[in-house]
C-alpha cells in the first residue's frame, strides 16, 4: 500500500482549484483518528464540542485548553497525515490578541496541529491577524457559533433575514482580509453560503449544515454515527447506527455474564497440571 502524503495548505487549495470538495470531521480520540486517517479524511477538527460529546457537559463553555491539548495530542497520534485543526476553547482567545496567540501556539507546539479555529466575525479580526502573523494558519467560524449560543438565542439557523445575512457576509470578508485561510459557516441558509463561497478570493469556505455550495463539508462525528445520546441535529446525516450496535453489544455482555455464557473456553487461559499441583503444594 502506498503511504498517504501529508495534507498541506497546498493540498487543500489544489482541491478548491480543481473543484474537488474537501472532507472534514470532528474527532477527539486515538482510535477514531486512526480510522478517519485510514478512510482518507482531508481535515480533522478537534472541536470544543468534546465538552458535550466526550465529557458530558451541557455546553462547550467549561472546556479548558488543557482538555483540548490532551485530546488533540491523542488525535494527532492516530492521524499523522490529515490536516489537524485545534478548536480554541471559550476564553482562550476572547480576552486579548496576546491570549489568542499564546493559546494558538500551544495547539501547534504541544499537540502538533496544522492550524487553529476560532469563533466570531469582524470583532475577532485582530485575533486572527495576530495568530496569522505568528505563523499559525487560522480558520474563522461564523453563523451558529456555539460559544455564543446564549447571545444568539440558542442553537438555531443564523442569517435567515437579509440584515443578519449581510452582517455574516461582511464578517466573512473581514476574516479573509485578516488572513484566515478558511472559514466555517455553521447553520446558515444555503444561498448565503453560496454567495460567500463565490465571493471568497483566497479563502476556503466550509459548510456545516449550510448546504452543498461551499468548498467542503464538516460533520460532527458523533452525529454521523448516532453516538450522542441527548439529540441529533436535523442537518446531520447518520452514516451508521454505531450507538445502537454498541448498546446492543453491551446488553448482550451483561446478559451473558449473568447467565454464564461468557466467558467461553477461547476467552481465557489454562495452566499446566504439574505447575498447578506445585502451586497447591506451596499452599499446604
Ligand atoms: O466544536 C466543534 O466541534 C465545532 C463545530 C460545531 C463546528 O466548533
Amino acid at each position: 500500500m502506498t503511504e498517504r502524503k501529508k495534507v498541506t495548505l497546498g493540498t487543500l487549495f489544489k482541491k478548491v482549484a480543481e473543484g474537488e470538495p474537501i472532507s472534514w470531521l470532528t474527532c477527539y480520540d486515538y482510535p477514531t483518528a486512526y480510522f478517519q486517517e485510514q478512510a482518507g479524511i482531508d481535515m480533522i477538527l478537534v472541536g470544543d464540542s468534546l465538552g458535550m460529546t466526550m465529557l458530558g457537559y451541557d455546553s462547550t463553555l467549561p472546556v479548558t485548553m488543557d482538555d483540548m491539548i490532551r485530546h488533540t495530542q491523542a488525535v494527532r497520534r492516530g492521524a499523522p497525515k490529515a490536516w489537524l485543526v485545534g478548536d480554541m476553547p471559550y476564553m482562550s482567545y476572547q480576552p486579548s490578541v496576546e491570549t489568542a496567540i499564546r493559546s494558538a501556539g500551544r495547539f501547534m507546539s504541544e499537540a502538533g496541529c496544522d492550524s487553529v479555529k476560532l469563533e466570531g466575525g469582524a470583532e475577532m479580526a485582530d485575533r486572527v491577524a495576530g495568530i496569522v502573523a505568528a505563523g499559525i494558519p487560522a480558520i474563522g467560524h461564523l453563523g451558529l457559533t456555539p460559544q455564543s449560543a446564549s447571545a444568539l438565542g440558542g442553537f438555531r439557523l443564523q442569517g435567515k433575514g437579509a440584515l443578519q445575512a449581510k452582517k455574516i457576509l461582511d464578517d466573512a470578508k473581514a476574516l479573509e482580509q485578516s488572513g484566515a485561510f478558511a472559514i466555517l459557516l455553521e447553520l446558515v441558509p444555503d444561498r448565503l453560503c453560496k454567495l460567500i463561497t463565490e465571493r471568497a478570493e483566497n479563502c476556503i469556505i466550509m459548510s456545516l449544515g449550510s448546504g452543498p455550495d461551499a468548498h467542503g463539508q464538516l460533520l460532527i462525528y458523533h452525529d454521523m454515527f448516532g453516538l450522542y445520546p441527548k439529540f441529533k441535529p436535523r442537518m446531520a446525516k447518520v452514516f451508521g447506527e454505531a450507538g445502537k450496535v454498541i448498546l446492543e453489544g453491551l446488553q448482550s455482555y451483561v446478559s451473558e455474564v449473568k447467565d454464564h455464557s461468557f466467558p467461553q473456553r477461547e476467552n481465557y487461559f489454562g495452566m499446566p497440571d504439574e505447575e498447578y499441583e506445585e502451586l497447591l503444594q506451596m499452599l499446604d
